[in-house]
């Protein structure tokens, strides 16, 4: 383990973020920020939104989304007009990823009730690298958004 490629580094990097939480130099350091719901028209199926920030020097990647208000939560990217599940989306070194209407965004369904205006959506974000990010996610106006389309 003294000579590490870069495929183990990821592997024990993980390890080492969720043992202590600390960040060295090269590792992702992610922030979420903006994070949105708009109000979904029925209780079937919602959209959100955020950024997540990388002030590290290395890309890390969201792997998969879960959140206690839903039974399925998937990645979307818009190619053109339309949208496409992936499996997973890079947040570049120095860099963001963007979550926004007309573009990347996640979906929500199998919803355990309907999310209303003012209360708040409890999502976890896990990542290739770094631990799991825990968000409060606001609900806002079905309007606040308008471009969603579904
Ligand atoms: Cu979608």
């Amino acid at each position: 383990m003294r000579r590490l490629t870069p495929a183990a580094l990821a592997i024990t990097g993980a390890v080492a973020l969720a043992g202590c939480g600390g960040s060295g130099s090269s590792a992702p350091e992610l922030a979420v920020s903006s994070a949105y719901m708009p109000q979904p028209v029925t209780g079937e199926m919602a959209a959100g939104f955020l950024k997540i920030a990388n002030k590290g020097g290395t890309k890390d990647e969201l792997t998969s989304v879960t959140s206690s208000a839903a039974g399925s939560v998937t990645v979307h990217e818009t190619v053109g007009q339309s949208m496409r599940e992936v499996s997973s989306l890079d947040v570049p070194a120095h860099g963001q990823l963007v979550f926004k209407s007309g573009g990347n965004h996640l979906m929500f369904e199998k919803l355990k009730g309907k999310p209303e205006q003012g209360t708040k959506v409890t999502v976890e974000l896990h990542f290739a690298k770094s631990r799991p990010i825990t968000i409060e996610m606001p609900v806002k106006s079905a309007t606040y958004n308008p471009a969603t389309g579904h």
